[in-house]
């Protein structure tokens, strides 16, 4: 196994990643001005991927071409897996890592349905992802809501920020006094849908509430800020959370599996709490089994 980047080697990546992110400002606020569901244009021109309710635009295949086409600028060589056309290889995502130590995970858009609304719940999210000791982890993370023009960013072992300010997950210790978020896969269709439906009935009668805000990748980004307290979800992808698990376990959070097992990035699998929550929410899940 390659050794891993040093902390200046990241740092100086991350800085590179952050101009990167923010560069995309315009073109994303583009798109999210045009808001087709106000009229029948259809102007963003949307198209069903695996289901009717998991959707793509012509933005988010844009705005990975555009950030596919600066990696390979500034890393030539290093593997792409990005959630539309950009991927070095078509293959599941953990199978196109086997024979590389590092790559960079890209989610030009999370959050496409409220994009394509113009719900103002969305990001872009780019991670860089290296084969550690104990398994695959991110090491960079970059997740940018143009809208709020908030930028949150980690690196490994250097704390999480957002716009400059550093990041910490809260102190809530008590249910009564906790704001929670969840989502449903895209698959609605998925089974596992049943039991977190429950979890999320249950739940909503015993805390200050549960959201249902449409992009794990912010979701993550707000549990990190302290401004949820925890986030739950299965049917993710790699895209989807691995920028965002950075930023929780750097701002203090915790995140594992539903039985409370390591997470794993691959898994689509996802418990993050502000840490002194997360034993309450494994039994309440577990509850649910
Ligand atoms: C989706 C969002 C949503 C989650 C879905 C994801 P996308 O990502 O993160 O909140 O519930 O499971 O697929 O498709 O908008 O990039
Ligand atoms: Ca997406």
């Amino acid at each position: 196994m390659k050794k891993m980047l040093t902390e200046n080697e990241l740092l100086a990546r991350l800085e590179q990643c952050q101009s990167l992110m923010r560069s995309l400002k315009p073109l994303l606020l583009e798109g999210y001005r045009i808001n087709p569901g106000a009229d029948t244009t259809r102007e963003l021109s949307t198209e069903n991927k695996t289901s009717f309710s998991d959707i793509v635009t012509v933005y988010d295949k844009r705005v990975e071409k555009s950030i596919a086409e600066s990696l390979r600028k500034l890393f030539p060589g290093e593997l792409i897996i990005g959630e539309e056309d950009t991927s070095d290889s078509n293959v599941h995502p953990e199978k196109a890592c086997e024979n590389v130590d590092l790559a960079w995970v890209i989610d030009p858009i999370d959050g496409t349905t409220n994009y394509s609304r113009s719900y103002p719940f969305f990001c872009s999210t780019l991670s860089m992802i290296e084969r550690a000791e104990n398994g695959w982890t991110p090491t960079i993370g970059v997740t940018f809501n143009p809208v709020s023009d908030e930028l949150f960013y980690a690196a490994k072992n250097q704390g999480a920020w957002v716009n400059n300010h550093q990041l910490k997950t809260s102190s809530v210790e008590s249910e009564k006094e906790a704001l929670l978020t969840t989502g449903f896969a895209s698959l609605r269709a998925d089974p596992k849908n049943k039991k977190f439906l429950n979890v999320f009935k249950n739940l909503t009668t015993q805390t200050l509430g549960v959201r249902r805000d449409g992009s794990a990748a912010l979701d993550l980004a707000y549990v990190a800020a302290g401004r949820i307290d925890a986030y739950w979800e299965s049917g993710l992808s790699v895209w989807d959370v691995a920028a965002g698990i950075l930023l929780v376990e750097e701002a203090g959070g915790n995140v594992t599996h539903h039985d409370g097992k390591p997470r794993n990035i691959f898994s689509g699998e996802i418990l993050s709490s502000n840490s002194r929550l997360h034993k309450w929410l494994l039994n309440k899940i577990k509850e649910q089994q």
